[in-house]
């Protein structure tokens, strides 16, 4: 016993172990006081900028502010899901637009729902989904929408005016339909509506419909759009181009396709024949007066 307690003196443990008890405390405070990092970057609770968080003020100012979660929401366990699991990062990044349930609003909204499923987009939504469920690991160039890709169900108004909903979708359907947007808005309806702000204009949707988003690439169909506005439309009137860019054109419509190419052509010639003929008239009258003035001079 006398040895062992010589040997630790010997090493000096006793005193080390003093030592450290008396640094204990420092520690802890230091510990408690200094902002160290304990948690992982990635909070359990989503903060603010994540997709995850739901702005209470403004979902209750929305049209969807008098609903529960429940309402929209509580089918999440009740089908043998699970809630995700909040320590796991990767669940707060999945991409909910592509997974939500959306036949869940049909409850409310049968007609917008009912349209939606006729339409050219869940045709391609389902033709995706398929092919996805058939193993292909690339993702489709462009996505179809879900109802979530046009409407944020959390934040939604209503009562939004004509203007106001005509200008927000051109921006949402122009996520997905660059050269349509721009050659609207250089389209007679588009300088109207979004420049001008007349609502009497046409939006995308007036033309194509909001939910069924029909092609309009027949002409009984583009007639039917026109009519709508134009009421003694023709079919060569309905056969007037909107879209007007080059890959605007369908590769689906080869007679659409020809008859721009066509303008292509004849627009390039047509310009330089104008310079010409103006260039031409304004040498002639130069040379006019210049004969003009050489009579008057000879005083005759
Ligand atoms: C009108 C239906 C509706 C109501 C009411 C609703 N949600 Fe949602 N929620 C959705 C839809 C739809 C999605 C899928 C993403 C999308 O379409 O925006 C979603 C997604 C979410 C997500 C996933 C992250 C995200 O924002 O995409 C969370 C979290 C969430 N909701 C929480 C709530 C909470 C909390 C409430 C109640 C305060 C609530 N929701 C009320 C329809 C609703
Ligand atoms: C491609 C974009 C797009 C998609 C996808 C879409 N909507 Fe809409 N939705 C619109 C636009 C645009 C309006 C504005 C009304 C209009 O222009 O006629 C609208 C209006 C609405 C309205 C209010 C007017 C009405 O018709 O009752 C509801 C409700 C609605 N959508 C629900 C849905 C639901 C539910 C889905 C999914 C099944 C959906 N929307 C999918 C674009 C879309
Ligand atoms: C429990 C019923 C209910 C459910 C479920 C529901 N909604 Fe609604 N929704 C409403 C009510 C009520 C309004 C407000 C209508 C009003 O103010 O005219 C509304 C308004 C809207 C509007 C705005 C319409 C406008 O005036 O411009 C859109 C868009 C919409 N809902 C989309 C959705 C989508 C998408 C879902 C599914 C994720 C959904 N709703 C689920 C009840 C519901
Ligand atoms: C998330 C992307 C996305 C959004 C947003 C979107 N679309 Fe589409 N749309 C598509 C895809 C994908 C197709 C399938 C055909 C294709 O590749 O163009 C399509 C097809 C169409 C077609 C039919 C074209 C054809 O070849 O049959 C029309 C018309 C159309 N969309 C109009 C609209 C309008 C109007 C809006 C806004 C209210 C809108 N889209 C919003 C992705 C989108
Ligand atoms: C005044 C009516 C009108 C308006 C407004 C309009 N379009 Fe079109 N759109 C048409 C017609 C008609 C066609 C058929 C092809 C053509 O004439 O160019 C078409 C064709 C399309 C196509 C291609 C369809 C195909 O078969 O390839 C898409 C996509 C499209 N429009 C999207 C939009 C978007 C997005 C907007 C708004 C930014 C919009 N359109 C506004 C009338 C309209
Ligand atoms: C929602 C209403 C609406 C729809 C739908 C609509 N237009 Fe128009 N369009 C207008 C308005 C408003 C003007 C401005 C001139 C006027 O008052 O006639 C206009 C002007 C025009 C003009 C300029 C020459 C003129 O007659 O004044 C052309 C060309 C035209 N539209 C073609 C079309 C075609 C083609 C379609 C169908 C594919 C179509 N529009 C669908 C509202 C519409």
């Amino acid at each position: 016993m006398d040895r062992l307690r010589l040997t630790l003196r010997r090493l000096n443990i006793g005193k080390r172990t003093k030592l450290l008890h008396s640094y204990r405390g420092l520690i802890i405070t230091a510990l408690l006081v200094l902002p160290i990092p304990v948690q992982p970057a990635w909070s359990a609770d989503p903060t603010p900028s994540s997709s995850w968080f739901v702005d209470m003020s403004r979902f209750l100012k929305s049209a969807h502010g008098s609903l529960t979660c429940e309402r929209c929401h509580i089918e999440l366990t009740a089908q043998g899901k699970v809630h995700p699991n909040r320590e796991d990062p990767t669940a707060m990044k999945k991409v909910v637009v592509r997974s939500y349930d959306y036949q869940r609003c049909a409850s409310c909204h049968p007609e917008a729902y009912k349209r939606f499923i006729e339409g050219e987009h869940a045709k391609e939504l389902a033709k995706q989904k398929q092919a996805q469920s058939e193993g292909q690991e690339q993702p489709p160039a462009k996505l179809a929408p879900t109802c979530g890709d046009c409407h944020s169900s959390h934040y939604v108004q209503s009562k939004r005016s004509r203007v106001e909903l005509g200008t927000q979708m051109i921006e949402t359907c122009g996520k997905c339909h660059k050269a349509q947007e721009a050659s609207y808005l250089k389209d007679i309806h588009g300088r109207m509506g979004v420049f001008l702000e007349k609502k009497a204009s046409a939006y995308c949707t007036d033309c194509h419909g909001a939910h069924t988003c029909e092609s309009l690439k027949d002409k009984n169909k583009a007639l039917e759009a026109c009519r709508r506005c134009h009421k003694d439309a023709t079919v060569q009137f309905a056969g007037i181009v909107i879209h007007t860019g080059k890959e605007d054109i369908s590769k689906k419509n080869p007679e659409k396709q020809a008859s721009m190419a066509f303008v292509g052509t004849i627009k390039p010639i047509a310009q330089t024949m104008t310079i010409i003929l103006l260039v031409f008239f304004a040498l002639q009258t130069f040379v006019w007066i210049l004969r003009e003035l050489h009579r008057k001079l000879r005083g005759r």
